[in-house]
């Protein structure tokens, strides 16, 4: 009881990512460590340290982050306030989409900038191999194959442990699974926007790993005064932790990964996993937002 109130994302269970590869469910994104735009250095670098160093003692051991986020500023960090890493921290970063300017992403899946990006999130992580690596999106000007084929390559040279994709359809998930194995899917999802739904429903049948991004709808749906407001009261909980006690009840698979810059709003996210929603409250929920 003391070691699940002192490290409440124990509470959210265990997923195997490919089966193997275990993360307690409630984990933490690090795109909020960024200046404005995703650019740059965050406004309080010592307070960043600070939550990725508070989200791991709260039992966090699966933090999500990308090359592009900064670009490196978050990768950066995260090697700055963990390393050496625990031995059960599961890092997933992505590749895939330039950086030119502040807000500005497009996406570049050529095979040599893959593994150009691929080479500096490791030397920027520090580790000699990434647990699981997204593409961050598919580039429709090059092949498929090209993309995925070159992530293979460097699963096979041990540079990349899992291989995971962001937002795309179920087809192209059935596409690069013809190519590469693929552990997990990270596509937009919440309370408020549901559109992945379908892409939710086949990664549950297959056992691979949903990653939602933005689960609180970039904090829409924690702000007080927002859309669960009122009904958090009666639950005795915050909006942040209703939005995601509801994600870790809609399926096993789930895996969400709130962001936020501060050490209260980590607390305070984390201690969602301790909240279990009845298949009522679930349902209610659902229809209320
Ligand atoms: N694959 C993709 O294409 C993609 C795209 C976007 C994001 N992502 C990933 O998804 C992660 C989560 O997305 P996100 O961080 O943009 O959105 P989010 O988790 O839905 O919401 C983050 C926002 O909510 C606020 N917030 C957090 N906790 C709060 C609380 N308890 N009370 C009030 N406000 C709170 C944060 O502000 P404060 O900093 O003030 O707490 C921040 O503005 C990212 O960190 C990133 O790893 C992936």
């Amino acid at each position: 009881m003391t070691q699940v109130a002192s490290r409440p994302a124990d509470a959210s269970g265990v997923f195997r990512l490919d089966g193997s590869l275990p993360v307690n469910r409630l984990g933490y994104g690090a795109m909020q460590l960024t200046g404005p735009g995703v650019w740059g250095p965050p406004k309080d670098p010592e307070e960043a340290v600070r939550v990725l160093r508070r989200a791991v003692e709260l039992g966090v051991n699966f933090i999500d982050t990308a090359d592009s986020y900064g670009p490196f500023v978050s990768e950066k960090l995260i090697r700055k306030a963990l390393h050496p890493y625990p031995a059960d921290l599961v890092i997933a970063t992505k590749g895939g989409l330039s950086r030119p300017g502040p807000g500005d992403w497009r996406p570049l899946g050529r095979p040599e900038y893959l593994r150009q990006q691929t080479e500096l999130s490791l030397t920027h992580l520090g580790v000699e191999r990434i647990d699981l690596y997204q593409l961050h999106r598919i580039d429709p000007q090059v092949p498929l194959a090209d993309q995925i084929g070159e992530l293979r390559l460097m699963q096979q040279e041990g540079k990349i442990r899992h291989i995971g994709l962001s937002e795309v359809t179920v087809s192209q998930i059935r596409e690069a699974r013809k190519i590469a194995d693929i552990t997990s899917v990270q596509n937009l999802y919440n309370l408020a926007n549901r559109q992945a739904e379908d892409v939710l429903d086949y990664a549950e049948r297959e056992n691979l790993g949903f990653i939602p991004w933005f689960p609180m709808a970039t904090g829409q749906l924690a702000r007080p005064g927002g859309p669960l407001d009122t009904l958090a009261k009666t639950y005795d909980a915050s909006p942040s932790q209703l939005a995601l006690a509801w994600l870790l009840h809609r399926s096993p698979v789930m895996l969400p990964i709130p962001g936020t810059s501060s050490v209260s709003h980590v607390e305070e996210n984390t201690r969602a996993a301790q909240i279990t929603l009845s298949d009522a409250e679930f349902q209610a929920l659902g229809k209320a937002v």
